[in-house]
């Protein structure tokens, strides 16, 4: 039986991706992980644990990371851990540099003195920036990051390429869309909408709302990654997502009206409580995919509509509410403070 080393397998798309190697592999699982703010153990508490492996670590700690690659001596090594918030990047870009960059450098180095056979470096569509009246990126599109988080993740890749290149490392990349679903921490727009709908809150929308996202649910995506483990070229980067696009606004809309629905009162009662708040420095107003290439190559296509795929996230979170308030207990208020009380850290 094959073993996968999955770093940051306690965050959103990690332990979803946990979840997925568990219930339809046979493959055993090392979860290498360094319990951020953003990693829980709650969030695989589900998984059998004959099945996997934790580890509280850091990918930064290369000589761990070799000794565990030495232990385990994993097929693959997976890597989803990094600081994945585009706005706490604009408040302090220094532990994306260190965790993103440094981290993935010290992966690298440890892969090339022990050695596995794949390495799948999690990448993001943001490193291609701003696609506002552009063609939709393909895996071949230029680089141009316009915050600290994706200039952070688009430095990362280029290093594993230099691996590969350089050592003959066996890399290969997937950049994918904006992904929802269970278990994604209460900062990003849809968990936070949802996070503050059920506590009576209101619903920040920065500038206009207008801005573009490809939304792909975590378990379309998973699929993806598992496909592209499996059966993509090295060397190769895949773009991965549904190509469906939605503006900041309608997002928002729909979940009022979910959220409507489960409380019985009308819609407007909820939508009244949509703020418009200043905007995010840099704001990427579109991200478009061209994700022809996993479609072709590796039989790939999403599963999940939008519309039922957001309704099981809404039902998700309406019954977890107590692990809503376990992750946003401690520092999520003053980060929460930070955005949207004193504008982006200033005072207002
Ligand atoms: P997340 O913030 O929910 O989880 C990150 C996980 O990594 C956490 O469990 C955290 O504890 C762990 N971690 C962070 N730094 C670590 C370190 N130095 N050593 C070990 N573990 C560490 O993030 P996510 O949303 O699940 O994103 C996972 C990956 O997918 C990231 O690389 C992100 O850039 C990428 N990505 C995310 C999205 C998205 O929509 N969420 C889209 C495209 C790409
Ligand atoms: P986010 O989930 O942070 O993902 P990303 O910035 O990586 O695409 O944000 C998705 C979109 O929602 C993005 O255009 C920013 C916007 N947004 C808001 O309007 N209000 C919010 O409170 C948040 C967190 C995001």
């Amino acid at each position: 039986m094959k073993t996968i080393l999955v770093t940051g397998g306690c965050g959103f798309i990690g332990s979803n991706f946990v979840r997925l190697l568990a219930t339809t592999t046979d493959y055993r699982i090392v979860n290498f992980d360094k319990l951020t703010y953003a990693g829980n153990l709650e969030n695989v508490a589900d998984i059998d644990p004959t099945r996997m492996r934790f580890i509280q670590g850091d990918i930064c700690d290369r000589e761990l990371v070799e000794r565990i690659l030495g232990e385990e001596k994993p097929w693959a090594l997976v890597n989803f851990a990094a600081e994945s918030h585009v706005d706490r990047s604009i408040l302090d870009s220094t532990p994306f540099l260190h965790n993103n960059i440094g981290g993935v450098q010290a992966l690298l180095e440890a892969v090339r003195r022990v050695g596995v056979e794949r390495f799948l470096h999690i990448s993001t569509d943001e490193v291609y920036g701003d696609k506002e009246g552009k063609a939709p990126s393909n895996e071949e599109s230029g680089l141009a990051p316009s915050s600290p988080y994706s200039a952070s993740k688009a430095a990362a890749d280029l290093l594993c390429f230099s691996y590969r290149r350089t050592y003959g490392l066996p890399i290969v990349i997937t950049r994918s869309s904006n992904n929802y679903g269970p278990y994604q921490f209460p900062e990003k727009l849809i968990p936070l909408l949802l996070r503050n709908g059920l506590a009576g809150l209101d619903f920040p929308v920065y500038g206009d709302g207008q801005q573009i996202r490809d939304w792909i649910h975590v378990e379309d995506n998973c699929r993806g990654l598992l496909a592209v483990l499996e059966r993509g070229q090295l060397g190769s980067i895949y773009n991965i997502g549904t190509s469906e696009e939605r503006t900041n606004l309608a997002v928002v809309e729909t979940i009022c009206r979910a959220i409507a629905a489960h409380q019985g009162v009308d819609a407007e009662q909820i939508t009244a409580r949509i703020r418009y708040v200043t905007d995010r420095p840099g704001h990427d107003r579109r991200y478009a995919l061209d994700t022809s290439k996993v479609r072709n190559e590796l039989d790939w296509a999403p599963q999940v509509d939008f519309p039922s795929g957001l309704q099981r996230t809404v039902d998700w979170y309406l019954s977890h509410v107590d692990w809503v308030g376990r992750v946003t207990s401690g520092e999520y208020r003053k980060y929460y403070e930070s955005v949207y009380t004193q504008s982006w850290g200033k005072s207002s």
